[in-house]
C-alpha cells in the first residue's frame, strides 16, 4: 500500500503547531511555537493576542513542518486540521489556513476534534494498548473518564461539573503567586513541600461515580492560604503538595474504579495535566498491584501539538471521511 503522508495544523489556544506524520503513527516532523512567555505576562492566555500571534506565525511554522520531514508541499496528501474545541479566534487561524492550502494543492481536508488528538497521541508512540480502554482526559478546558471500545468509539462514564483539571491546577497557582502555566508552577513547587501536612478534601471520591468537581478543592486551596497567612505560618510549598496530591488521588482512583467496574486491562491519560509527574507515578504505583496497564505520552506530546493531530486525522482519510470546505470552527466541545 501506498504511504501516507498527512500535514496537521493545530492553533486552539497558545501553541502555533505543524507536524508531518506518515502512516498515522511515523512523526516526520513536530513544530510547535509557544506563546507561553507572552501570555505569561498577562498571567493567562489572552485569546487576542494568541489569534494574532497565530497569524504571525502559521506559514512559517507549516513551512518548518515540511521541511524538518524532508517534504515538498506535492508530497502531502491531505491536510487536518484542529476544528474544536478551543479560542474561536486562534482555531479559525489554522482552519482556514488548512483550507487554503487544501484548495490550492487539491488535497482532502480533514477535522479533528482537539481532545481526540490528545488521546491520540498514546496511539501514536504505543503499539500493545488493548481495547476496550479507560481513558482518562485531562486538559486545561476538560475532565473526562471515558471507555473506549477502540479509537473511534467514546463513551463518557462522568466529566468535571465546575473547573476542569488543568484549570484548577492555573487558577490555583495564581492565586498561590507561582506564575503560569499553572501545573507546571505547582509541581515545581510541590517538589519542595509536602503532601499530607496539611489537610485538604478529596471531593468527591467517596461518590462511587465517575462525576469530578475541582472548584471546592481550588476554593478550599485559597481559604487554608489565607488562614495559614493570618496565623503567620504559611507552608507554600507544603500547600501546593496538598493540593497536587488532593486533585491526583481523586483522578487515579476514579480511572481506577472504572477499569475495574469495566473490566479493562488498560488505563490511557491525555491532556497537559497527564504530564503531571506525580499523576503519572501515582497511577502506575496503584495500577500495578491491579494488573492494569497504563499508559501516557511522551511529555512533548502530552501537551499541544499537532503530530497528534496529523495521526488521528489518517484514520479518517483511510475511510474517506474528509470534510466540507464550509468546515467551521467550535468553541465548545460538540460531542464525543
Ligand atoms: O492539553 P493542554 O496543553 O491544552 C488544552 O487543551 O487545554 O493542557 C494545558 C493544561 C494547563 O492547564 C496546564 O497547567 C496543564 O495542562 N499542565 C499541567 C502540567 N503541564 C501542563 N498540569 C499539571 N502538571 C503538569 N506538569
Ligand atoms: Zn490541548
Amino acid at each position: 500500500m501506498k504511504d501516507i503522508y498527512i500535514l496537521g495544523i493545530e492553533t486552539s489556544c497558545d501553541e502555533t503547531a505543524a507536524s508531518v506524520v506518515k502512516n498515522g503513527r511515523q512523526i516526520l516532523s513536530n513544530v510547535i511555537n509557544s506563546q507561553v512567555k507572552i501570555h505569561a505576562q498577562f498571567g493567562g492566555v489572552v485569546p487576542e493576542v494568541a489569534s494574532r500571534k497565530h497569524i504571525e506565525n502559521i506559514a512559517l511554522v507549516v513551512d518548518q513542518a515540511f521541511s524538518d520531514a524532508g517534504l515538498e508541499y506535492a508530497d502531502i496528501d491531505a491536510i487536518a486540521v484542529t476544528n474544536e474545541p478551543g479560542l474561536i479566534g486562534a482555531l479559525l487561524v489554522g482552519l482556514s489556513f488548512a483550507k487554503g492550502l487544501a484548495w490550492a494543492l487539491e488535497r482532502p481536508l480533514l477535522a479533528v476534534n482537539h481532545l481526540h488528538g490528545h488521546i491520540y497521541a498514546n496511539i501514536l508512540e504505543h503499539e500493545d494498548i488493548e481495547f476496550p480502554a479507560v481513558c482518562l482526559v485531562v486538559s486545561g478546558g476538560h475532565t473526562n473518564l471515558l471507555l473506549m471500545e477502540d479509537i473511534n468509539n467514546y463513551q463518557v462514564l462522568g466529566a468535571s461539573r465546575d473547573d476542569a483539571a488543568g484549570e484548577a491546577f492555573d487558577k490555583v497557582a495564581r492565586f498561590l503567586g507561582l506564575g503560569y502555566p499553572g501545573g507546571p508552577a505547582i509541581q515545581k513547587a510541590a517538589q519542595k513541600g509536602q503532601a499530607g501536612k496539611i489537610k485538604l478534601p478529596r471531593v468527591f471520591l467517596d461518590r462511587h461515580d465517575y462525576e469530578f468537581s475541582f472548584s471546592g478543592l481550588k476554593t478550599a486551596t485559597m481559604n487554608m492560604k489565607k488562614k495559614m497567612e493570618q496565623a503567620g505560618e504559611l507552608q507554600l510549598w507544603d500547600l501546593a503538595a496538598e493540593f497536587q496530591q488532593a486533585l491526583i488521588e481523586v483522578l487515579v482512583e476514579k480511572s481506577l474504579q472504572a477499569a475495574r467496574q469495566y473490566e479493562v486491562k488498560s488505563v490511557l491519560m491525555a491532556g497537559g495535566v497527564a504530564a503531571n509527574q506525580q499523576l503519572r507515578s501515582l497511577m502506575e504505583e496503584r495500577a500495578q498491584s491491579q494488573n492494569i496497564k497504563v499508559f501516557y505520552p511522551s511529555l512533548g506530546l502530552c501537551t499541544d501539538n499537532a503530530a497528534m493531530i496529523a495521526g488521528r486525522a489518517y484514520h479518517d482519510y483511510i475511510r474517506k471521511s474528509y470534510a466540507p470546505w464550509s468546515l467551521n470552527a467550535y468553541p465548545s466541545l460538540s460531542s464525543w
